[in-house]
């Protein structure tokens, strides 16, 4: 990834590419995947005095601001109990949701969507061929 800048001499740093910002969602490599942010969050508070993720993303909120309410899961505590607001431990939204760069891939990969594998495979539940 240093490209070929021999080992005892310092790289070129990259430029800080920008975050992505096109208020597009992206689509979601699996059912359990935490969407990828489609804003910047620069400068947002999140601390245990106020939580600017939520001062859109709340379920009262998003009539005004837009954005999708955090969806149930967010309200349950580790033993499946409902709770009347986020639970702690979906508090810290950058645990799991980030924000994306507008940068290519440093290295490739060939992940594949489960919907293109059933499609691979004749005779299955969802295939098309
Ligand atoms: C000013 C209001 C506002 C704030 C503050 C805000 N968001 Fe958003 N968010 C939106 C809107 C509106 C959308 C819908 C897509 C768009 O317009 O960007 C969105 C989309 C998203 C999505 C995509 C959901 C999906 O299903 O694809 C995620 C994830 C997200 N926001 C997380 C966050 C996190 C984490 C924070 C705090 C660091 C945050 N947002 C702060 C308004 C906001
Ligand atoms: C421990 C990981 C985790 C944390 C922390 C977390 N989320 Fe999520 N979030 C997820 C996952 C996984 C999904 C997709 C499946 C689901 O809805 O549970 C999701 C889904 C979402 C969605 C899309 C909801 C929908 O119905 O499409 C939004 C918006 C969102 N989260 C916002 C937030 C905000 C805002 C916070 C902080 C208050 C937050 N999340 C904290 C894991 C997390």
């Amino acid at each position: 990834m240093r490209g070929p800048t021999p080992i005892p001499q310092q790289t070129k740093p990259p430029p800080i590419f920008p975050t992505e910002n096109k208020d597009i969602r992206r689509t979601r490599n699996f059912a359990m995947q935490p969407p990828t942010i489609p804003h910047t969050i620069d400068g947002y508070q999140v601390d245990k005095e106020f939580n600017r993720c939520m001062f859109c993303h709340a379920r009262t909120r998003t009539q005004e601001t837009g954005a999708i309410p955090v969806s149930i899961t967010h309200y349950q505590d580790r033993n499946g109990n409902m709770l009347a607001d986020v639970s702690p431990r979906r508090y810290f939204c950058t645990q799991c949701h980030v924000a994306q760069a507008e940068a290519k891939p440093l290295i490739g990969n060939n992940f594949v969507d489960v919907e293109q594998l059933l499609q691979r495979r004749p005779g299955v539940l969802g295939s098309t061929k």
